[in-house]
């Protein structure tokens, strides 16, 4: 756990508070929540806001239809975001609304000091707008006549308005973009920005509606008759919610903003308005603007108007909240779109939850309850400083290290923002304390006489790992983790930096519990794997050529196809990575030791260009098991492993699920 900054400010979009809320937007906060709580967990003052976008033409409309005022259709569908965050176990520390006195009055002071400053003047405007994105386009713009955002039909416009001079910041927007990396992320994004700021001419930008057309707004501070336009308004909320222009020192203390997530479809208005709005101010950048990718169901964005969204509140009630977020953390790659589908919903949980986790949980805590009569063991100094009194005395030793070092790459990867990868470690290490109990075998032991010591501290040290994980999980699973942790006897079981990764932290004596399954295994029905499998083919097998014989295994026959026997000769098996390390003097080689459950191995593979040693560790791969064994470099290697290769791209073979190591592969 590293790279630990003064302090912590993150946002999320203000959601419109007329849409339901769906997944989309549960990722967004729940992320936010992960990053709130990681930073909390390492004592760095955190700040966490999230809010509704409550002005603009979708509420009017909808307030009209029902017959009520806008502020009571806001203040009715404002509670659909404050009851899911809630059940969501969102720690926001604020929640900003922008029908809120304390906002509007900074908007408007904003207005005033940028129109006195000549930033803001009145034209003729004629244009399109577009009311799903709540943004004017030009003509030029359009795409086939519709929004080039959203792709809906748009409205014709001619009106004054009011303008904010965004074109000429155009130059200073570039060379800050390319003078900051940490901007705009992922890069690919800042690169996105970019191309469109140096291949368009930037715009002024339209910041008011007239009210003959639009009420439901802030007003003008210089003209009554005209109200803010939604943008204008909503981006200001980051900062009128901490204090700017009426609380100094609160302001100063979270601006500028650590983190400001987004999706990808508010880049624009995140990555060109608002810097350009908050330059106009003289308020310093944020320090990160983070836009992920999309849900998708199929290939489509999950968005209300296209009705497909999943229901986060449904997910919730069938699995339960903490693993609907360690689902929507693990599955997505930060930047990049994702699919969501029960299935595979149902299959993560399975393998990494019910399978993975729970199953370490399940053995640690029921191990200890039966052989150390539900008390947390006493530690062995003896065992610790290798006495060889067990043929692999290191061996304790060995799954701590490996265990502390994951702590110490989780904090990497989140600081970098590879939350899904910083998961994945984690599930790393939880599959590696399962790998050290199928090795050390501590049933055994409590069956063997004069190895009570050795045995103790077996399960001492494996749940010190285990509480290790929990705690590293703790910021994706509260609820979870803090019973996990309780199990294990921790009078205090929320996770603190100062303990996390220090060793001895369980007292010996400390009662342990027994949860329950803490992720009982979703029952689906059973998939035949043997029908699934393809049947051996009857291949019509040429007779071989008069006097000719077979073609042996090293010259394939002419017509390219070997028979099943052939492939039956290839054993392949499942192997556990327990160790890598690169090889000196040859920089695309890694050396592995794998466990292929009746034997462990090493192998030399070419890969070390594509994983580093440390991603390989706990990973379940697929090898070639009775190859003959061959020298690389000098370095023996017994087996193969299988990647599968494109280009510059490799990608290692595993396996779709948990899986013990020697499992056959057919
Ligand atoms: O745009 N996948 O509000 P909004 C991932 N009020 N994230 C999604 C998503 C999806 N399919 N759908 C929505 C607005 N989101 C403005 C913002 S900010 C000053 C004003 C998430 O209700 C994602 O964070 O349309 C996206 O940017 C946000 O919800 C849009 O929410
Ligand atoms: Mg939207």
């Amino acid at each position: 756990m590293s790279n630990k900054p003064d302090h912590y400010y993150v946002t999320t979009p203000i959601y419109y508070v007329n849409d339901k809320p769906h997944i989309g937007h549960s990722y967004t906060t729940i992320l936010a929540d992960v990053l709130a709580n990681y930073h909390r967990l390492l004592d760095v003052p955190t700040h966490f806001l999230t809010g509704t976008d409550e002005h603009g033409q979708k509420v009017q409309q909808a307030a009209d239809k029902n017959g009520i005022t806008p502020q009571q259709q806001c203040d009715q569908t404002v509670i659909r975001f404050q009851e899911l965050w809630k059940r969501l176990e969102i720690t926001n520390d604020d929640f900003i609304r922008t029908t809120e006195p304390r906002h509007k009055t900074v908007v408007q002071q904003i207005l005033q000091e940028l129109y006195e400053k000549d930033e803001i003047y009145k034209a003729e405007y004629e244009g399109w707008y577009c009311v799903g994105c709540e943004r004017f386009f030009a003509e030029k713009d359009l795409v086939e006549g519709n929004c080039p955002e959203c792709g809906r039909k748009v409205d014709s416009i001619v009106e004054s308005n009011y303008f904010f001079r965004m074109g000429k910041y155009q130059q200073w927007l570039i060379d800050y973009i390319e003078t900051h990396p940490d901007f705009i992320q992922p890069a690919f994004r800042a690169n996105e920005t970019l191309g469109f700021l140096k291949n368009k001419e930037l715009q002024d930008l339209c910041i008011s509606r007239p009210k003959s057309r639009l009420a439901w707004g802030i007003d003008l501070p210089f003209d009554s008759d005209f109200v803010t336009y939604v943008w204008f308004d909503a981006l200001i909320n980051y900062i009128s919610a901490i204090g700017y222009k009426s609380d100094d020192e609160q302001f100063k203390k979270w601006w500028p903003c650590s983190c400001q997530l987004i999706g990808k479809d508010i880049l624009t208005t995140h990555t060109v308005y608002w810097p350009t709005m908050l330059k106009a101010m003289g308020v310093e950048m944020p320090k990160t603007v983070f836009a992920h990718g999309w849900w998708l169901t199929g290939r489509t964005k999950m968005s209300k108007s296209l009705g497909n969204v999943v229901n986060p509140m449904d997910m919730i009630d069938n699995y339960g909240v903490d693993a609907f977020r360690y689902f929507l953390i693990a599955e997505m790659t930060l930047g990049q779109d994702a699919s969501f589908t029960e299935e595979a919903f149902v299959k993560r949980y399975n393998s990494d939850l019910a399978n993975d986790l729970g199953n370490v949980a399940n053995r640690v805590l029921s191990m200890i309850d039966r052989y150390c009569d539900g008390k947390i063991p006493v530690r062995s100094n003896s065992v610790d400083t290798n006495d060889p009194i067990e043929n692999n005395p290191g061996m304790e030793q060995d799954i701590w290290i490996a265990v502390s070092a994951i702590s110490t790459e989780v904090g990497e990867k989140i600081s970098a923002m590879k939350l899904d990868s910083a998961v994945g470690s984690i599930m790393s290490a939880v599959r590696m304390i399962n790998v050290y109990l199928q090795e050390r075998a501590p049933w055994s032991l409590a069956k063997q006489e004069g190895k009570e010591e050795l045995l103790n501290h077996c399960l001492y040290t494996a749940a010190e790992c285990l509480r290790v994980c929990a705690g590293l999980l703790y910021p994706v699973m509260p609820a979870k983790m803090l019973e996990l942790r309780t199990a294990l006897g921790m009078a205090d079981a929320k996770p603190h930096v100062g303990k996390l990764s220090k060793f001895g932290v369980l007292i010996p004596g400390s009662a342990i519990s027994q949860p329950g399954a803490l992720f009982p295994r979703i029952e689906v029905e059973k998939v035949d794997a043997a029908s699934s499998r393809v049947a051996p083919a009857k291949q019509p097998v040429k007779p071989p050529k008069a006097g000719g014989t077979a073609p042996s295994p090293s010259t394939p026959p002419p017509d390219g196809l070997i028979t099943f026997d052939q492939v039956m000769n290839v054993q392949l098996k499942t192997a556990v990575v327990l160790a890598a390390e690169k090889i000196e003097g040859a920089d695309k080689l890694l050396k592995l030791q794998i466990d292929l459950g009746t034997e462990k191995r090493q192998l030399v593979a070419g890969i070390a260009l594509h994983y580093t040693p440390e991603s390989l560790i706990g990973k379940t791969i697929v090898v070639v098991a009775n190859l003959k064994p061959a020298k690389l470099r000098g370095v023996e290697s017994q087996g193969m492993l299988l990647a599968a290769s494109l280009g510059d791209s490799l990608k290692l073979v595993t396996v779709d699920g948990s899986i013990g190591p020697g499992a056959a592969v057919k």
